[in-house]
This record gives structure tokens, sequence and C-alpha cells, in this order.
């Protein structure tokens, strides 16, 4: 069992996504554990994306990330890493698997809806820039005795 990130993005927000997209992860089975919209200024950003500074996407990707509101989310199950990687899809829309956020709501790289941590590692850093240890609900829901033997 592992808790992960993930941000429903700008466009996510502004195109009414957000309902769908939750109702995505909670079908799955993941668990919410903390969820809050907030607006991501520059230095946020910049700490969010520090890995990718330099690269010719970073400024339009800041641009981008702090253009409205997003929705951070804390998202725990079994495998939650990989199983919402799989959910959102490849990061490239065209390049997507129908059935994944991505290829069901989205064209373009840059316009990509959500992100999602790419591995446990990158997923604590994230969790901390956005979230602290007291704003994660400790709960069970009634069909994780069937969703786990
Ligand atoms: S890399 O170079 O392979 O590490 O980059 P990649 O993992 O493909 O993408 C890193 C994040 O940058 C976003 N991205 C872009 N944003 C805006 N414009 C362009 N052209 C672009 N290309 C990549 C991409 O969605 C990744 O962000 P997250 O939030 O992790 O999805």
């Amino acid at each position: 069992m592992e808790r992960t990130f993930a941000m429903i993005k700008p466009d996510g927000v502004q195109r009414g996504l957000i309902g769908q997209i939750i109702t995505r992860i909670e079908r799955r089975g993941l668990r919410l554990e903390a969820l809050k919209m907030i607006r991501l200024d520059k230095d946020t950003a910049a700490e969010h994306y520090k890995e990718h500074v330099g690269k010719g996407f970073y400024d339009s990707l800041l641009d981008y990330i702090t253009s409205g509101p997003v929705v951070v989310m804390a998202i725990y199950g079994d495998s939650s890493v990989s199983m919402i990687r799989d959910i959102v899809g490849k990061t490239d829309p065209k390049k997507a698997a129908p059935g994944t956020i991505r290829a069901d709501f989205g064209i373009d790289i840059s316009r990509n809806i959500i992100h999602a941590a790419d591995s446990p590692e990158s997923a604590e850093r994230e969790l901390n820039v956005y979230f602290d240890g007291s704003e994660y609900q400790n709960y069970s829901k009634p069909d994780e005795k069937w969703l786990y033997p």
C-alpha cells in the first residue's frame, strides 16, 4: 500500500473535468486522502518542476501551471503510483492509450490535463510540496473489504 500525488492542471479545472477525473480514480478503488484547490505561485511551480529547469518547455510549463487554479490530491491504495499513471496515460495525449484521461480528454502535450507522480520517491517529494502530515484523512471505505483479499 502506498500514497501518491496527482494534480488536475488548470485546463482540467477550466474545462470542468474535475468530477470526471476524480470518478475514474475512485471507481478504480483508490482512496482520496487529501484534496484541495489552490493557485500555484511561481516559486511552488518551480519547486515542483525543478528537475526540468533548462528544458525548452520549462518557461511555458510554469506559465501554464500558474495560469489558473489546480486541484492537488493525495491518493492511497495498492500500487497507487503505477495505478494512477496508468489511469492518466502517456505524457503526450496523442500517444496515450484510449481509455486514459489524457487520451480521452486531451490533444496537445502542453495542455495534458493532469499530472501524476512517476515513482514512489517523486510522490513523496511532491506530496511534501503541497501537504503537511495533518492534512491526510485516515479512514477506510466499506468497499475495501471487497477490493482487497
Ligand atoms: S522529459 O524531458 O522527458 O523529462 O519531460 P517529460 O517527462 O516528457 O515532461 C516533463 C513535464 O513537462 C511537461 N511538458 C510540457 N509542458 C508544456 N509544453 C511542452 N511542450 C511540454 N512537454 C512536456 C509534461 O507534461 C511533464 O509535466 P507533468 O506535469 O509531469 O505531466
